[in-house]
């Protein structure tokens, strides 16, 4: 946890001074700052310390193996990052077998520290987090990410099947702090079709440790090639996973 914080600490020095930033195009509407890659060095230089022998799988390139396993995303919400909008967070889970052990997601901009324990709940700071208990789309609000990995109309008919059923649609840029913000019952669900297992498996721990209800995500090829994701309060899990992949 001490490893997020400082991570995020550092990742906000660079907002300090833009000209540090070196932002790159990595593919359309993806890109990568000198921050990103800080970072990630900063979180194994610290995990590969604390815990000798572990693997890990990061964003920016990080790949080793090992039984346990931690899979970062050094800063998720990059594209915000780089603009100065304030939604990013830092994300780490730890991985033993095919089991998600551990999930800490830290959004610097409101040192707001979400962390779980599989098992054992989840928690902003002390907070014990619980997801929403809503049961009427009518008043649901979901967030449905999007990236380019994935094709625009499919997104649209997503939203476009949640809109028509009186739900309420967003989208803030931040996978990892969307799933977040489900544990902590701000929104009633997140769904993309494609997400990274950076992006995705600390948010997904967090969800089901608060009582929602999570899809299956991990497989030995979605550790590095990614899955669908779909979390949600537990009643309205069901609409909003048809809403994702009816077609
Ligand atoms: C992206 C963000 C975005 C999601 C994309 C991700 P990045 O990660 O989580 O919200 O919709 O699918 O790739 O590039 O900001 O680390
Ligand atoms: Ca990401």
């Amino acid at each position: 946890m001490a490893t997020a914080r400082d991570a995020g600490a550092l990742a906000r020095s660079f907002l300090a001074d833009p000209s540090r930033l070196d932002v790159a195009i990595k593919g359309p509407q993806d890109i990568v700052t000198a921050a990103d890659a800080a970072v990630e060095r900063l979180i194994i230089e610290r995990l590969a310390t604390a815990f000798p022998g572990d693997g890990f799988v990061g964003e920016e390139g990080a790949r080793s193996n090992g039984e346990h396993l931690w899979v970062i995303d050094p800063i998720d919400g990059t594209a915000n990052f780089a603009r100065d909008v304030p939604h990013w967070c830092v994300s780490i889970a730890l991985v033993c077998g095919r089991m998600v052990e551990l999930g800490v997601i830290y959004d610097p901009m409101r040192d707001a520290l979400y962390s779980a324990q599989r098992d054992a709940g989840a928690f902003c700071n002390a907070r014990a987090l619980r997801v929403a208990t809503l049961t009427d789309l009518q008043h649901a609000t979901f967030e449905v990410g999007y990236s380019p990995r994935t094709d625009a109309q499919s997104y649209g008919r997503c939203v476009t099947r949640l809109l028509l059923a009186g739900a309420n649609v967003l989208q803030f840029g931040s996978a990892a702090l969307g799933l977040a913000w489900v544990a902590a019952g701000r929104l009633d669900g997140y769904a993309e079709r494609h997400l990274y297992a950076w992006d995705a498996l600390a948010g997904l721990l967090l969800v089901s440790e608060a009582g929602g209800r999570v899809g299956p995500f991990l497989s030995a090829e979605a550790l590095t090639a990614g899955n669908v994701t779909v979390a949600a309060a537990p009643a309205l899990y069901p609409a909003l996973q048809s809403a994702l992949i009816g077609d």
